[in-house]
C-alpha cells in the first residue's frame, strides 16, 4: 500500500489497498493509521457492492444510525447518495457539514464509494477543525472551551427545512420529520479520544446557537467560526474518480457536495460508522 500525503496531516490518498482476504486485515490496520493521522483518506481504484461496503466498514466499527434517508433494499447500512442528469432539487450537502451532529452519538466515520461520476464538478470539499482550533490564540481558546454549541437537524430535514421543498426530480430517498426539530448541545471544543488533540465541532448546517457558562447565547460567533474553520488555504477540494472509496472522521473535518454537473448522474454508496457522544 502506498500513502501520499496531501496537506501535513490532512488528507492523503491510498494505492494498493486489496480486499483479498489474505491481506485485508493488515491493510484495514494501516488504513486507520492513516485515517488518524489525516482525517480523511482517499483510497483510489477499489470496486464495491454494497455488500463489500457494509463488510469492510464493519471492520472500523459498529454501523452508525442514518436517520431521514431511505437505505439500498437489502442493505440496511448502505445509502445510495445519488442525483439525476434531469434533477433540479438542491445538491444534497451543498453546505459545510460534519455529518449527523445534531445525534447525542453522532457518527464517528462516513465511507463514500464512487461508483458513477459526472466528467465535470460534483467534487467534494474538506475543511481542518483540528487546524482551526490549533490556530486560535489561547484567549480564544479559553473563551470557547466553555461554550456550548447547540445543533438540530430542522434545517434540513424539519417540515420548514430545505428538503421539504423538494420537487419530484429529487433522485435519493429522503424523509422530512417533526423528529428533525429535536436539538442537542455538544461542547464546541470537543477532545479526540485516541490522539487527544483538539477539534472545534461546528458546522452551519446543523448548529444554530452558542451558549456560554450562564447559558446566554453567543450565536452570532457562529459565522465567525466557520470561518476560521474553512480559511481557504485550510480546504482540500477532491475531484472524484469512479473507483474512488473516502473515509472521512466526522469529528475533524466538516465537507461539503460541490454541484456543477447538471445534465449528468452521479452515484455514490455511503456507509457511516461508529459513534460517541462528543467531550
Ligand atoms: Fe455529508
Amino acid at each position: 500500500m502506498i500513502i501520499q500525503e496531501l496537506n501535513t496531516n490532512f488528507g492523503c490518498y491510498i494505492d494498493g489497498f486489496d480486499v483479498a482476504s489474505s491481506v485485508v486485515d493488515e491493510h484495514v490496520s494501516e488504513v486507520k493509521r492513516a485515517l488518524s493521522k489525516y482525517k480523511f483518506v482517499v483510497i483510489r481504484d477499489i470496486n464495491l457492492e454494497p455488500a463489500g461496503l457494509e463488510n469492510l466498514g464493519s471492520k472500523f466499527g459498529p454501523f452508525a444510525d442514518d436517520p431521514y434517508l431511505g437505505c439500498l433494499d437489502n442493505y440496511k447500512h448502505v445509502i445510495e447518495v445519488k442525483r439525476d442528469a434531469r434533477e433540479t432539487t438542491p445538491i444534497f450537502g451543498s453546505d459545510w457539514h460534519s455529518d449527523w451532529s445534531f445525534q447525542k452519538t453522532p457518527p464517528i466515520y462516513t465511507f463514500l464509494h464512487a461508483k458513477k461520476v459526472p466528467p465535470v464538478g460534483g467534487q467534494t470539499t474538506f475543511a481542518d477543525c483540528v487546524a482551526a482550533y490549533d490556530r486560535m490564540s489561547p484567549n480564544e481558546r479559553g473563551f470557547f472551551k466553555k461554550i456550548r454549541a447547540k445543533h438540530t437537524a430542522a434545517k434540513a430535514y424539519g417540515p420548514d427545512g430545505l428538503f421539504s421543498n423538494d420537487d419530484s426530480t429529487r433522485a435519493m430517498k429522503i424523509r422530512v420529520s417533526n423528529e428533525a426539530n429535536d436539538y442537542v448541545y455538544h461542547p464546541l471544543i470537543r477532545t479526540i479520544t485516541e490522539t487527544g488533540e483538539k477539534s472545534l465541532f461546528i458546522n452551519p448546517v446543523y448548529t444554530v446557537d452558542l451558549l456560554d457558562s450562564n447559558n446566554e447565547s453567543v450565536g452570532c460567533k457562529i459565522d465567525d467560526l466557520i470561518r476560521k474553520i474553512t480559511m481557504t488555504e485550510h480546504q482540500f477540494k477532491l475531484s472524484w474518480d469512479a473507483g474512488y472509496l473516502v473515509i472521512w472522521d466526522n469529528r475533524r473535518v466538516i465537507h461539503k457536495a460541490e454541484g456543477g454537473y447538471d445534465g449528468y448522474d452521479r452515484i455514490l454508496l455511503r456507509v457511516t460508522i461508529g459513534s460517541e457522544i462528543p467531550k
